[in-house]
């Protein structure tokens, strides 16, 4: 071969590799996490499900797992009536389901109240000596406590009370009128504090986080969604009104239900009322 030969198939071949190198480069780029992603789609792509994420996972340093059970000794588990109610078929709670945001000023009862708390997280089961609740949960990790801001029950004095769901009782965290405040957390939505009570599902994050990592984010929001609609469902069922709510004040909402926003967040209300 001359040398011109020679010098022609390097030129080519080096022509080549550069292409190759240059459209790998692009694939990767586009690919590339670090491409300015908004903070949503970043925590999308970051909480993907990969093979390699997985198996690299079995690495990852996990938080430790928090207790299961938040706890008030401090305040009386005030028992609720068992929630024995029973009422229209499915099909037809889920046609006549509507976000109701107009109450009526009559108060709701205890009972009521027992059975949106049973169908929101209620014990219905056991597996291998395990309570398992009225709603999904990722792994059964129950990430949820749930907050009531009463403000109309008959029975139950205005205040915020935490839910005991093995004792399927309240625990009294603050007593007061708290309307004004969690409609102000709640960007003036008028709905929550004319509601005869608002439920606020937050999250303990460790309990999901301790198994499944990072991706355990994507699991709790999906949950409250689970939980919201079966109040949504057991609303209409007592011929209740019901709204969920996403737009809200952390902050705000944190502070009233005691939540320090990163171990425990307030991730979604859901305002209750007769109609
Ligand atoms: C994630 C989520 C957040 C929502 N946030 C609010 C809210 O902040 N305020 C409100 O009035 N309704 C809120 N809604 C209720 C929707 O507005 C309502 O579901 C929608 O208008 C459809 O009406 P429907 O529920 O009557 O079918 C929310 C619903 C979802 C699923």
């Amino acid at each position: 071969m001359n040398n011109r030969r020679k010098i022609s198939i390097l030129v080519i071949a080096i022509a080549l590799l550069s292409a190759l190198v240059f459209s790998y480069g692009l694939w990767a780029w586009g690919k590339n996490p670090q491409k300015k992603l908004s903070i949503g789609e970043r925590f999308h792509y970051e909480t993907s499900m990969t093979w390699r994420g997985v198996v690299g996972d079995l690495f990852r340093a996990k938080p430790k797992r928090p207790p299961q059970y938040k706890t008030y000794p401090e305040t009386k588990v005030v028992k609720l009536p068992r929630p024995e109610y029973r009422g229209m078929s499915l099909e037809e709670i889920v046609e006549r389901r509507r976000s109701v945001r107009n109450y009526s000023p009559k108060a709701i009862s205890v009972l009521q109240l027992s059975q949106l708390l049973f169908a929101a997280q209620g014990v219905t089961g056991k597996m291998y000596g395990h309570p398992l609740r009225s709603a999904p949960s990722a792994g059964a990790l129950y990430p949820f406590e749930i907050y009531l801001v009463v403000n109309n029950v008959q029975g139950i004095s205005k205040g915020i009370y935490h839910y005991a769901v093995l004792g399927h009782g309240l625990e009294l965290v603050k007593s007061g009128d708290f309307s004004r405040k969690i409609t102000n957390a709640g960007l003036e939505q008028k709905m929550l504090g004319e509601a005869d009570v608002t439920f606020v599902l937050s999250a303990i994050f460790d309990r999901v986080r301790h198994k499944y990592g990072e991706r355990g984010f994507r699991y709790v929001y999906i949950e409250a969604g689970h939980i919201s609609q079966n109040i949504y469902l057991q609303a209409v069922s007592l011929g209740l009104g019901s709204v969920s709510v996403g737009a809200f004040l952390d902050e705000k909402v944190n502070q009233l239900i005691g939540a320090d926003g990163y171990q425990e967040a307030a991730i979604y209300l859901h305002a209750v009322g007769t109609r």
